[in-house]
């Protein structure tokens, strides 16, 4: 049974600056709702119910997000605007939720290093708070791992010339779109990827990476990658990358965040569909 996530939400999110300059792009709306909403529900309805917000300086909103708005509640009670209330109120009942704050901005590797006594020596989830999916991706690392017994990462293909914005992995599949992990490189040169299958921030991670991460040199931008500490992981232990079946929205930049408002919001929001098609193709 996997029980407990981590969520880092510390990061200053400067590809979307000056949206980040007061406020976490975790809490940027997709349609109706905050991004780490809909990372929190997916977590919450695999069955994931402890949740860890790894956060930093100026990210209240998300603590906020999540607690009681008693004020609120109130007035929306009296003014009998009761459907409201009911959508306010569940927030509230979403897991068990818990923070810490990352010190500095030492990377995702340092950030997830923070749930170490949080999650003990269990598998656990770890899910950064600025990409969603088009399904709950959630339940398929969940499947993946009672299947293989070992840690999961979700993949996805991406055209090859974008390789270079990512981690990357050398595997051998071993079953229809689950890859045995070899190997993997932090954001390479095209002609440098081994394969263009994309970490994408999605992971189901073995009590063992914290050991790991620990031993992890700071890479990249002077961060302490998380690629880097499961390089280490498989010198011990397998990992499996299964490819996603769905969309994959990275909030972290300008246009993804505008994707999923236009593609979210024609699928949640029937009644604009055919008037989103229609815009969209007239720009
Ligand atoms: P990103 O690398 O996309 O976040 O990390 P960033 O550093 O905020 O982005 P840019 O490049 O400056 O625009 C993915 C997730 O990991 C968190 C981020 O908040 C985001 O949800 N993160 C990143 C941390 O919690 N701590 C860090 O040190 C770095």
């Amino acid at each position: 049974m996997v029980k407990k996530a981590v969520i880092p939400v510390a990061g200053f999110g400067t590809r979307l600056l000056p949206i980040t300059k007061a406020q976490p792009k975790e809490m940027l709306p997709v349609v109706n709702k905050p991004i780490v909403q809909y990372v929190v529900e997916d977590l919450v309805e695999a069955g994931v119910k402890d949740i860890l917000f790894v956060t930093g300086k100026g990210k209240q909103a998300i603590e906020n997000h999540f607690d009681m708005n008693y004020e609120l509640e109130c007035k929306l009670e009296k003014s009998g605007k009761y459907e409201l209330l009911k959508i306010i109120k569940e927030i509230d009942k979403l897991g068990n939720i818990f923070y810490v704050r990352q010190k500095e901005q030492k990377g995702l590797g340092d950030a997830i290093l923070y749930g170490e006594d949080f999650v003990g020596d269990e598998y656990f989830i770890a899910m950064v708070g600025d990409t969603i999916y088009s399904k709950n991706i959630v339940k398929d690392l969940i499947k993946a791992h009672k299947k293989y017994g070992c840690s999961v990462i979700a993949l996805e293909r991406v055209p090859k010339e974008e390789v270079h914005k990512y981690g990357v992995i050398e595997g051998e599949e071993i079953d229809d779109g689950a890859y045995k992990i070899k190997n993997m490189v932090e954001k390479p040169k095209v002609e440098e990827a081994p394969s263009n299958l994309i970490i994408t921030g999605a992971y189901l991670l073995s009590p063992k990476i914290f050991e790991k991460i620990k031993q992890t040199p700071p890479g990249r931008g002077g961060e302490v990658q998380i690629t880097d500490a499961m390089n280490l992981l498989l010198k011990e232990e397998d990992i499996v990358g299964i490819e996603i079946d769905c969309k994959r929205y990275d909030i972290g930049d300008v246009l993804g965040w505008l994707k999923a408002n236009v593609e979210i919001g024609a699928e949640k929001l029937p009644e604009f569909r055919e008037f989103l098609k229609e815009f969209v193709k007239n720009l």
